[in-house]
């Protein structure tokens, strides 16, 4: 009983920390300089002219800092930050409703936005770019339906997705910025997570956070969860001193690998090179082999195998690459590294 207080009370302590080591201004937010540089411009220019800011749209893998920039467009504009997202919004009366809702100036979040449906979608059109939506009245009644014209404050759309490419012309047309957000370097890495052992007011040596710089994939929240779980095992062993033995001792336990590489990733690239004969294999053959859905494996694992170079998107397939083959400690034929057991 008395553990189950305990842990409730330590998932919401986490939920706070997570919200209070979201970065609150531009000057903050780390990394990802040339959209910073921009957006501040932009801003700037939106304030002085007393106008909303264009609509902005992130893209790039989960993780990197979409919904933390959304945040940080409306405290840099003064304004309300409205949050929904794509597989949120069933029907185009409630996208209508959203959007009826919205003040001069507001920030509108859609998260995933490439899952909208096609008829939600449409009503963003005229919103977007004139900013009126036609509301369909009478349907229900049985009476002759009509439209009639609603308008809108001027407001601004913030969209975030995954996968620009699953994005209709009509709706990425209207986006006045587009955006791709990187992977952060292990230098970037660092600075987040000595700025997050801060909030979370601990000690860490400068090579333990390396180490789970390196370890992170390049992706900030994964720099962040790393983090919280290496203070745990330091509160546990080291009196809460947060070195690089504690860490490694950690992370191994967590199965993150000297690449940050996790079970799955791992169980991707042998998928590839044990099943497969290291491709090229296509996407779906791949994922069912190894139990996991293709558009997690597209959309979370692959961008990183194929940043550092593990592997290769080919029009036949998939292919491991060399560089794969030698983490794994596996030769080209498929025999193990001599020595290593
Ligand atoms: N540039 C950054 N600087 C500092 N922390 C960041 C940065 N980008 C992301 N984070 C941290 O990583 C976490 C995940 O970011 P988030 O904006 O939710 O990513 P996304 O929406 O792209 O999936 C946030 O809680 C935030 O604390
Ligand atoms: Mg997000």
């Amino acid at each position: 009983m008395e553990r189950r207080v305990i842990s409730t009370k330590m998932q919401e302590e986490d939920i706070k920390i997570e919200s209070s080591l979201r970065p609150q201004t531009l000057a903050d937010y780390i990394g990802q300089e040339k959209i910073k540089d921009n957006l501040a411009v932009y801003i700037e220019a939106a304030r002085q002219r007393q106008e909303a800011l264009d609509h902005v749209l992130f893209f790039g893998p989960p993780g990197l800092g979409k919904t933390t920039l959304a945040g940080i467009i409306a405290n840099e504009m003064g304004t309300h930050l409205k949050i929904t997202s794509g597989p949120a919004i069933a029907k185009p009366g409630e996208m209508a409703a959203i959007l009826n809702g919205l003040s001069e100036g507001d920030i509108l979040f859609i998260d995933e936005i490439h899952r909208l449906n096609r008829q939600v979608e449409e009503v963003l059109y005229s919103a977007m770019e004139d900013f009126y939506i036609d509301v369909v009245i009478g349907k229900e009644s049985g009476a002759a339906a009509r439209t009639i014209r609603l308008d809108l404050p001027p407001f601004t759309l913030v969209g975030a997705t995954t996968r620009a490419g699953d994005l209709t012309a009509p709706l990425r047309d209207r986006f006045g910025i587009v955006s791709k957000l990187e992977y952060y370097t292990e230098n970037q890495l660092m600075d987040i997570v000595s700025r997050s052992s801060k909030v979370f007011n601990v000690v860490a040596e400068k090579d333990a956070v390396r180490e789970i710089a390196i370890r992170s994939r390049g992706t900030p929240r994964i720099a962040n969860r790393l983090l919280r779980r290496v203070r745990d095992f330091a509160q546990v062993y080291n009196d809460g001193h947060l070195d690089l033995n504690v860490t490694n001792h950690a992370l191994d336990a967590l199965k993150v690998d000297g690449l940050g590489l996790d079970e799955v990733d791992l169980r991707y690239l042998r998928g590839i090179i044990e099943r497969f004969k290291g491709g090229p294999v296509g996407l779906e053959s791949l994922a069912s082999a190894i139990s996991e859905e293709a558009t997690t494996l597209e959309d979370v694992y692959e961008p990183y195998l194929i940043q550092i170079g593990f592997v290769n998107r080919t029009p036949r397939g998939r292919v491991a690459t060399p560089k794969a083959y030698e983490h794994l400690k596996i030769n080209f034929n498929g025999t193990l590294f001599e020595g290593e057991f």
